[in-house]
């Protein structure tokens, strides 16, 4: 008896049945896309139509928000296109550089987050064209409609706030899911001010190479009964948009492989706690640390090792940009959500023995990233503590201090203005622990601002580092005294050479 499960090589046909996918399958394509993440596929493809322009419009009828629009000037689509862009995995060929390509990205998208999508465009020398899917239709028999093309061509033909084009592409979701289904203006308001913030970060991002090139601008808005409010522009967020670079000598490069198969690894630092918002982002930092991959300058990964090692603390300030243009065979593949890749059995190993141009090796480079981190940390913990700076101080400014210098759990100093009795800058109340500068000069300082409460950063900083030692002292020695003389003489006479 042989002991193989199956006997044959081939396997035995008695013919075939058309298996046509049911329509349900439409509603789950999309499933772990966020809003956010949606929108940044409708923003692919308005990218490859060469759109200059990409409008994003939530549409709210007072206590509702009832559609969402995603309107561009880009080359639009013609009849014969439009079916194809309707068609899950509809094939189309694709030019170098373009950031669609796999027939997915429309249909996945709006059906994660819609029931119903509206799909209207116009190409050069060509009518309006229109089609919509909608969920419950699709699902009896793949029927999709065709939009009156009168109608198609009077909503192309708004104004959307930029520069009119003779072509262009909306698309239109209805029946949202994921906003809110009481009717309550705080409702509306709060989802609303949430996802702004959320598409900002996400496709401030994802695109923010495009964005920088200036490409195209990204605009988000809200129509609320026939009003535009709220509109702004997304701005680029650079995760590698550090000042200065957190260890000497880095970037270093690492290249892996050659021809088809070769990967250029960047591998940056970021300075000891870094705070930017472009460090930042989404605040995640442990998710945020790890491989930045580019798609033809679009990004498809936003941290993460991919097996390259574990992700832990002291590598947050590791980030490396690792641009792509295809699948790279045995090597990596794009997931069809754009957001992360698959890599193959000769990723790990072939970066992990190569090396940069002076012999540095990517373990290396983990472990500078680590030592830069601990450095930084250690310098913290060994200097003096401080009292906090309070009232008056930025709190931009108040944060950087904290950063830098281990703050004593005791009653802050406050700066304030007041007119001091004669032409003093300043005057240091130890007690009452505020640092009082005088009103007199503060016009000539401050200019044309506006002088607020947390006005003069740069003057207040300095001050707080010269006198926090005399605030925070027993008593006030000679030398302290002496010292606040000097420098009340010198600053006197900065200022009134200021306000002369
Ligand atoms: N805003 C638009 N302007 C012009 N053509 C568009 C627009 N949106 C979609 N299309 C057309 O519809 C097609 C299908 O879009 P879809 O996002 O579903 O797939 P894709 O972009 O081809 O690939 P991917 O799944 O990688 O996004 C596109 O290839 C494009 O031809
Ligand atoms: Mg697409």
């Amino acid at each position: 008896m042989t002991q193989r499960s199956d006997t044959s090589e081939s396997i035995p046909t008695t013919g075939s049945v058309q298996l046509v996918p049911d329509p349900r399958s439409l509603e789950v394509l999309g499933r772990n896309h966020t809003l956010e993440a949606a929108l940044a596929e409708l923003v692919d493809n308005s990218i490859d139509a060469g759109a200059k322009h990409v409008l994003i419009r939530f549409v709210r009828d007072g206590e509702r928000l009832v559609r969402l629009l995603v309107v561009d000037d880009g080359s639009g689509m013609a009849d014969e296109r439009i079916d194809i862009a309707m068609t899950v995995g509809g094939a189309r060929s694709y030019d170098d550089g373009e950031i669609g390509r796999f027939g997915l990205g429309l249909k996945a998208a709006s059906f994660s987050q819609a029931r119903s999508v509206t799909v209207v465009s116009a190409a050069a020398n060509a009518d309006a064209v229109g089609r919509r899917w909608h969920l419950t239709k699709a699902k009896q028999d793949y029927r999709c409609d065709i939009v009156d093309p009168a109608f198609a061509h009077a909503l192309l033909a708004h104004d959307w706030g930029f520069p009119e084009s003779p072509t262009g592409t909306l698309v239109r979701w209805d029946d949202v899911k994921g906003f809110p289904t009481v009717a309550s203006p705080t409702a509306v308001e709060r989802f609303l001010q949430s996802a702004f913030a959320k598409i900002r970060a996400h496709l401030g991002l994802i695109f923010h190479r495009i964005l920088t090139r200036g490409d195209v601008r990204l605009l988000i808005d809200v129509e609320d009964a026939g009003d535009i409010v709220l509109r702004t522009e997304v701005p680029a967020l650079d995760p590698f948009g550090y000042h200065r670079t957190g260890a000497a000598g880095w970037p270093k490069r690492i290249q892996v492989g050659r021809g088809k198969r070769k990967l250029v690894l960047d591998c940056h630092i970021w300075p000891g706690r870094a705070n930017a918002d472009e460090f930042r982002l989404d605040g995640n930092l442990i998710e945020r640390q790890g491989l930045y991959i580019y798609y033809n300058d679009r990004l498809i990964q936003r941290g993460g090792w991919n097996g390259l090692c574990h992700a832990d603390k002291q590598l947050n300030l590791a980030r490396v940009a690792l641009d792509i243009d295809g699948d790279v065979e045995q090597v990596l593949s794009l997931k069809p959500e754009k957001n992360g890749v698959e890599v193959g059995p000769a990723f790990g190993p072939s970066i992990v023995a190569a090396a940069s141009s002076d012999g540095t090796t990517f373990s290396d480079y983990l472990d500078h990233a680590r030592g830069t981190f601990k450095e930084a940390n250690k310098r913290r913990r060994t200097r003096q503590p401080v009292l906090p700076p309070g009232k008056g101080f930025a709190p931009k400014l108040r944060r950087s201090i904290g950063r830098e210098l281990p703050l004593k759990n005791e009653d802050p100093i406050e700066v304030r203005w007041k007119r001091l009795p004669d032409a003093d800058f300043f005057d240091i109340d130890r007690d009452g622990r505020i640092l009082w500068l005088n009103k007199r000069y503060r016009k000539a300082l401050a200019g044309d601002r506006r002088g607020g409460l947390n006005d003069l950063p740069v003057i207040k900083a300095l001050l707080y580092l010269l006198t926090e030692n005399i605030f925070a002292g027993q008593n006030m020695g000679p030398r302290d005294k002496d010292n606040i003389e000097v420098w009340q003489a010198i600053l006197t006479a900065a200022a009134r050479e200021e306000a002369e």
